[in-house]
């Protein structure tokens, strides 16, 4: 033990989950939980509801659960609410989702059926393959972030919530490039009040929250609050941001293959990575704009993890694809194939095949939910900006200027165990283990 060295504020009330995006990765995670607290089904895939932490030395034999360790909110505490332009509840999105069999679903039909979407803030050029009918409307976008405001004041008031987290599960909007308009918060408000053309409906989401304090966490590649506006917001309001995109499917399997390949010094040719998917997601990602926002997301992972700059021998010119196909049969049911070409001793060529028959949203919930918990206790804890230790969850995580990203994900996990008791005053552990050893030397 050392001296604790955070100050955490208790996790007191009720914990609200606003989340822009009532689609299906959202309603998997929302009746999720909402099965767990009934005990109708576990939460695998959540490290804060099914893992432990080891402390001290390994002769002690302490490993609590992580949820016993850190004080974070119970799931019964967590109450939802939602933005989406389909007006559809919970319910009605969950059993069109067809992710979670009918009978658990209508196990659970009244608490979803409860979470009826707010009107969401919706502008076509930003996603081109959806049409919204239940949509907010004004004469600025300033305008359209105070009703955003509003919403949020009146689900604090209707709910007795102590705090909130708003979550992006919406859509992948079309590439936007950080430019002027993003650069200051006040460059930002002034484009929000002449309705900036270059500011998207995320944006105007997590400006909304972020002015009210509340943490924003980004679930897809977008670059909203990349903006260094939102930044400067962020740190002004004391709350926690983090982004972007959920790592699941192949971009996880990638930051678990691709740092082995590399620990033993194997070189790595190509790497060809295609998917079939059949969901809304996959229908939005057939839009060459929304693609992109999702392909700069996805390419960056291998060339952290190799730094080819470094080891131009061995991973100089790897050519990395990535491919995804709209496939409608296979609903959220993705099929992922990777082709890695790699090279062994004396040059020698070797290849390695996956074949990940995945489900998206199965995947997504469980990281939905870490990050709500770990982001509230930052919060609680007197953190904001960016929030590098949460990496772990995300596909192409933010990290502050100038930072090279880790995307190891054994890296990102000794990070956050590391960050974990850091806040509660344990010993961080190195894994030098020499001292097991002093006697003998
Ligand atoms: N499932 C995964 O494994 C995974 C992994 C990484 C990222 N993501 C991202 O998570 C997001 C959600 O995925 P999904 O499968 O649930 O998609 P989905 O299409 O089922 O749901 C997205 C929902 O967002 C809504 N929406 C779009 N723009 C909105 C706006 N401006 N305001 C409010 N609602 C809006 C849509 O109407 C839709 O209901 C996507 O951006 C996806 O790329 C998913």
């Amino acid at each position: 033990m050392t001296d604790r060295k955070v100050n955490v504020k208790p996790a007191e009330g009720k914990l609200g989950v606003l989340i822009p995006g009532l689609g299906a990765v959202a309603t998997t995670f929302v009746a999720g939980v909402e099965a767990a607290k009934r005990q109708l089904g576990a939460p695998i895939g959540s490290l804060t509801q099914m893992g432990r932490i080891r402390l001290g030395k390994r002769t002690e034999n302490r490993n609590p659960l992580i949820h016993e360790f850190v004080p974070l909110a119970n799931l019964s505490d967590i109450v939802w609410g939602a933005w989406d332009l389909h007006g559809q509840n919970a319910y009605e999105v969950a059993c069109r989702s067809r992710v979670l069999e009918q009978g658990l679903l209508d196990k659970i039909r009244k608490p979803l059926e409860a979470i009826e979407p707010m009107k969401a803030v919706f502008d076509p050029v930003f996603v081109k393959n959806l049409q919204g009918v239940h949509v907010k409307s004004g004469p600025t976008k300033m305008d359209l972030a105070r009703q955003v405001m509003a919403d949020i004041d009146a689900f604090v008031a209707r709910t007795g919530v102590s705090r909130v987290v708003v979550l992006w599960c919406g859509s992948t909007e079309t590439f936007t490039p950080v430019s002027d308009v993003h650069r200051t918060l006040a460059a930002f408000e002034a484009g929000l009040s002449e309705s900036h053309p270059e500011i998207a409906p995320s944006m105007i989401y997590a400006y909304a929250a972020l002015k009210k304090g509340i943490p924003y966490l980004n679930g897809a590649p977008n670059l909203t609050v990349d903006a260094p506006a939102l930044l400067e917001l962020s740190r002004a309001n004391a709350a926690p941001i983090g982004g972007k995109d959920f790592k699941t499917g192949q971009t996880l399997m990638k930051t678990i293959i691709a740092p082995g390949l590399k620990a033993r010094m194997l070189g790595v040719e190509g790497w060809f990575s295609t998917n079939i998917l059949g969901n809304l997601d996959g229908k939005v990602l057939d839009d060459p704009g929304s693609f992109k926002t999702k392909e700069e997301s996805k390419l960056s992972v291998l060339d952290t993890i190799f730094n080819g700059e470094l080891y131009p021998q061995l991973y100089g010119e790897i050519h990395h694809k990535v491919r995804i196909n709209y496939y409608p049969p296979r609903g959220d049911n993705k099929e992922s194939w990777d082709n890695i070409d790699i090279v062994g001793w004396m040059g020698y060529p070797m290849q390695i095949k996956i074949n990940f028959l995945c489900r998206d949203s199965i995947l997504a919930a469980p990281v939905c939910l870490d990050l709500v918990l770990f982001t509230d206790l930052a919060q609680r804890c007197g953190w904001s900006g960016v929030q590098e230790w949460l990496s772990f969850y995300w596909k192409s995580p933010q990290t502050g200027p100038g930072l090279a990203p880790i995307h190891d994900l054994f890296q990102q996990q000794n990070k956050l165990e590391n960050t974990l008791r850091y806040i509660m005053g344990e010993t961080l552990i190195t894994n030098l283990g020499l001292d097991y050893y002093m006697d003998e030397v």
